[in-house]
């Protein structure tokens, strides 16, 4: 067995299905080529400690069997929580060196937190020889991002396990890879952070007031993301943007997209990309066109000249994993 491993786990960026999937719906969602990187060393004395810059979190160190007790510096959350949520599913003597490096900015919305969670649920796996499946893995994962944020649906953690493309359930009821041959995605970074749980908190509060207003855009959405599934398992890709236009317009309709979001999305639309959409919770971060290779160069250019910065992303890459 190992006493020090190094992980990795791929960001994710959502294809469709967002907001609806946190209330028992299917989206669509594929792991991209950024990848979240943890060093995790198991020690002699029983001491938690913990290094991720990119995340403001320096020479963070307390007794492992404080983990969750005391005060948890924001950065530190989902580290913190994965390894107690491990050690009480698994229990282990040794103290735990963490350190972790993201290929990405926090700010894009990629999922750096669920990554990071996902690689140290992996290192423990590996270290103390539990070698859990993926689901297992998932399972704590998720468990870990509920206990911080309170809700979410758990595609960010299926994607950094999995990696690939799913079609994924709430809760993780449904995790199915899809052979994706093609997924040719620009991605505009609006330059807005955007907060998940604050913005789902506006999509409930407006489900409080309108019920079946709300209830009747996720069900679309459900209808949408079958459509889509198939869509892209035939590598059609016309019906498959098509789809994400009808997607932008609910998202628009549960009242999470922006103005700078949008002239991003109507840019690459006129720039001949096949759709168009938000991609994540909204209200800011990321968008994402899909376009023939013809259009690439036209649609970043129209993404740009709306304010966007395109960021280049590999799709559909492998899920979370060892490295050498
Ligand atoms: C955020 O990236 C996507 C949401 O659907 C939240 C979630 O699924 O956890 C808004």
């Amino acid at each position: 067995m190992y006493k020090k491993i190094r992980i990795s786990a791929p960001g994710k960026l959502m294809l469709l299905g967002e907001h609806a999937v946190v209330y028992n719906r299917p989206c669509l969602v594929t792991a991209v080529g950024q990848r979240m990187r943890a060093t995790v060393e198991l020690t002699d004395d029983a001491t938690f400690s913990l290094e991720a810059p990119d995340v403001k979190v320096t020479s963070y160190s307390k007794p492992m069997s404080e983990l969750g007790i005391s005060e948890v510096p924001k950065g530190a959350q989902f580290v913190e929580l994965a390894v107690k949520n491990f050690l009480e599913k698994y229990p282990f003597t040794d103290g735990l060196k963490v350190t972790t490096q993201s290929e990405f900015s926090s700010q894009f919305g990629f999922g750096s937190s669920s990554a990071s969670t996902v690689c140290v649920v992996k290192a423990l796996s590996e270290l103390t020889g539990k070698n859990l499946s993926n689901k297992e893995l998932f399972d704590l994962a998720y468990k870990t991002v509920l206990d911080v944020q309170g809700k979410g649906s758990g595609f960010d953690v299926a994607a950094g396990i999995y990696g690939g493309c799913l079609y994924f359930v709430t809760g993780g009821k449904v995790i199915e890879p899809l052979v994706v041959k093609e997924l040719p995605l620009i991605v505009g970074y609006s330059g807005i952070k955007a907060d998940t749980v604050t913005l789902m908190n506006q999509v409930k509060a407006k489900a409080m007031k309108y019920p079946e207003f709300i209830e009747s855009l996720y069900t679309e959405v459900a209808k949408l993301v079958e459509k889509a599934k198939s869509a892209l398992l035939d590598n059609d890709l016309v019906t498959f943007g098509e789809l994400m236009n009808f997607n932008q317009g609910l998202l628009e309709s549960m009242g999470v997209g922006i103005f700078k979001l949008s002239a991003m999305i109507y840019g690459a639309r006129d720039g001949g990309a096949y759709g168009a959409k938000l991609s994540g919770a909204g209200g800011g971060d990321c968008m994402i066109a899909l376009a023939s290779p013809d259009k690439t160069q036209a649609v970043k250019q129209a993404i740009s000249a709306a304010g966007g910065q395109v960021i280049e992303v590999e799709t559909n890459v492998e899920g979370v994993r060892v490295e050498v």
